[in-house]
């Protein structure tokens, strides 16, 4: 079927089926195209609480349609892909966070969302790339034990005087971008801003104009002056933000800033899997109750 008419066959079945079409910043350009709501994935999860359609169809990775089934149990979840799902979150388990908790038993385990249910039900707070830095400024600890991003942890750890201690986690598509692939960037466009996601390296961060989230970095690019901004995140970010911005240019850092996960759910899948109701995605009671008080807690963190 050509892509348009995929597009209204969806659009259609939504419609039919009272379902809410979800996408992350980083989906392909042809979903985010007919999307109800892009955003990052907490902001995304917090759109599925707070819907009153019975359906959320999550065109992003497992961890997210899992955080949407945590905070709106009573909805039906689909993940049109299940095979979508997130290497970094996949690099910690229940079981290894329970035993170096074991080992640290004094210290506040601050797990980011991008990690599996049962990783945040192991969890005394969640935190995003947004709130990362508030969130652990807003806890009395002796220590802290970060999960799963080293990355993050670090780029946390930079912001606050409690010793912490790392998951050696991190994003595969962040972490490969190089000081190296950035040099170049900047030395091509010298007039341009660079702007980074905290999932980058430190040695990369250390290089950036501004850290932030995906969201973030539409705010960012709204408001900076500048005219070229060196992008330093996943490439399906370049959709909205060339669409906000058609007088700015924009240039990813690297050619690898692709992550495999995000880009395998395609139109026909989300047709799919609105004809079928599959695959959905349901989180047990027991877990989901213990994720939902540290995802909770993150939301009662004030915000700046
Ligand atoms: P945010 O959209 O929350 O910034 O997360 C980035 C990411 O890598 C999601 O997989
Ligand atoms: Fe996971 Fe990184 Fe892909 Fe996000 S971009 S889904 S953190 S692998």
């Amino acid at each position: 079927m050509e892509i348009d008419k995929l597009q209204a066959e969806i659009k259609k079945l939504c419609a039919e089926k009272n379902a809410l079409l979800l996408a992350h910043n980083y989906q392909r350009d042809e979903i985010q195209e007919i999307a109800d709501i892009t955003g990052d994935s907490l902001a995304l999860s917090m759109e599925a609480a707070r819907t009153d359609k019975d359906v959320i169809v999550f065109c992003g990775v497992h961890f997210m349609a899992e955080s949407a089934a945590i905070l709106a149990p009573e909805k039906t979840v689909l993940l049109p892909r299940e095979d979508a799902g997130c290497p970094m979150a996949d690099m910690v388990t229940a079981e290894g966070l329970r035993q170096l908790k074991a080992e640290h038993p004094r210290a506040t385990v601050v797990t980011y969302v991008n990690s599996t249910a049962a990783v945040k039900a192991e969890s005394d707070i969640c935190c995003t790339s947004s709130n990362a830095v508030n969130v652990a400024k807003s806890l009395d600890a002796e220590e802290l034990l970060l999960v799963p991003d080293r990355n993050l942890g670090r780029y946390i750890a930079k912001h606050i005087e409690t010793p912490c201690i790392y998951w050696e986690g991190y994003c595969p598509t962040h972490d490969r971008m190089t000081v190296d692939d950035v040099r170049r960037a900047k030395q091509e466009h010298p007039d341009a801003l660079f702007m980074a996601h905290p999932e980058c390296t430190p040695e990369v961060l250390e290089l950036a104009d501004h850290i932030c989230s995906t969201s973030g970095m539409y705010e960012f690019a709204r408001q900076t002056s500048a005219e070229k901004i060196i992008v330093g995140t996943e490439m399906g970010i370049l959709y909205r933000l060339r669409k906000e911005n058609p007088d700015k240019e924009f240039i990813l850092a690297s050619k690898a800033l692709v992550c495999p996960n995000m880009k395998l759910t395609t139109l026909e899948d989300v047709l799919r899997s609105l004809q079928t109701m599959e695959p959905r995605i349901t989180v047990s009671n027991e877990v989901r109750v213990r994720a939902k008080q540290a995802l909770d807690r993150m939301l009662a963190v004030p915000r700046d």
